[in-house]
């Protein structure tokens, strides 16, 4: 991707090791998902991924705001007369908040800087791991204007957050900061907002020391036993231990045990093989 192309609804900034700051870009709407900003996201979802300068992808929002949510006036209430423009605006939203989310072979971070409420939580659950603002405010906002948690977010929160906090924060509609996210396990690393960005980045940094291939592999095996029983787990991931010798061409399982075994100059429990 060009380094100085421009969106609408979202701006992207590249630090020279590999981290891609994605932020919502909408900061007069607290960061509201407008058909706009979900066109945005499909494109640079979509050059990211096949970006290889992007090694970590991190989804932020300008402003006091991660998002709001669906825009009510604009993806909603805009497009409920219009069939063609509501299909397009959703299909796109599904399509980068979900099916590229959760399939991509980069590692993704959200940094939830602010409000995270209702349809927010599709791509918050849908990024790989959550570091949150203290601060931050949560809430499943739906019950309290009149509508369901739809466009997949009851899937996403009874998949990611027990049951229980699931359907209690759906039914009453109360918000939660981000340390009782942490607690809930809805985000993995609460930190004071000074600290959002520093944390973020090391955390980032630690990801990218390991090799790509076996880290976007590792995601996708942990992803997808989720929703298999145990005989279709086990013969899906000795499928894809073979396919990843293959895959990986930097020979990093050889090195690994070469290294360890042969050589005593490192210890896999403490550090990730660097594959020469
Ligand atoms: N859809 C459309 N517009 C939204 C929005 C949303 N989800 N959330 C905020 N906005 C707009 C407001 O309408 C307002 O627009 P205006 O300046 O043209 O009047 C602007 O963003 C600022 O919002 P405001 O409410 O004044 O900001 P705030 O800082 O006082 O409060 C929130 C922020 C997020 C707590 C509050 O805006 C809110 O409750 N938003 C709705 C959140 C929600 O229920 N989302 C679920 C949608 S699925």
């Amino acid at each position: 991707m060009a380094k100085t192309k421009e969106w609408k609804c979202v701006k992207v900034d590249w630090d020279s090791d590999g981290i891609t700051w994605v932020t919502f870009n909408r900061p007069e709407k607290r960061n509201a998902m407008s058909p706009q900003l979900h066109y945005d996201m499909e494109q640079v979802m979509l050059e990211l991924e096949t970006d290889p300068d992007c090694k970590v992808i991190v989804i932020s929002g300008a402003g006091n705001s991660w998002s709001a949510g669906m825009d009510l006036k604009e993806y909603f209430r805009e497009t409920d007369n219009n069939p063609q423009a509501q299909f397009r605006s959703f299909t796109s939203n599904r399509h980068w908040s979900w099916e590229m989310l959760i399939n991509s072979r980069k590692p993704s971070i959200a940094m939830v800087n602010g409000y995270c409420f209702g349809g927010a939580f599709v791509p918050l659950c849908n990024c790989d791991i959550v570091v949150t603002a203290e601060d931050a405010i949560y809430g499943l906002s739906e019950v309290n204007w009149g509508i369901i948690p739809g466009g997949i977010v009851s899937k996403v929160i009874v998949d990611t957050m027990a049951y229980r906090d699931a359907q209690f924060y759906a039914m009453t509609g109360r918000t939660f900061d981000g340390k009782q996210a942490v607690q809930m396990k809805l985000a993995n690393i609460a930190v004071p907002k000074e600290k959002l960005r520093e944390e973020t980045a090391k955390l980032a940094r630690e990801l990218m020391e390991k090799n790509p291939i076996v880290l976007a592999y590792t995601k996708q095996a942990v992803r997808a036993v989720r929703t298999m029983d145990v005989q279709n787990s086990y013969e899906y991931l000795m499928t894809k231990i073979q396919a990843l010798r293959f895959m990986d061409k930097a020979g990093t399982r050889e090195t690994g045990m070469r290294e360890f075994l042969d050589k005593k100059t490192y210890k896999p429990g403490f550090q990730s093989v660097k594959a020469t």
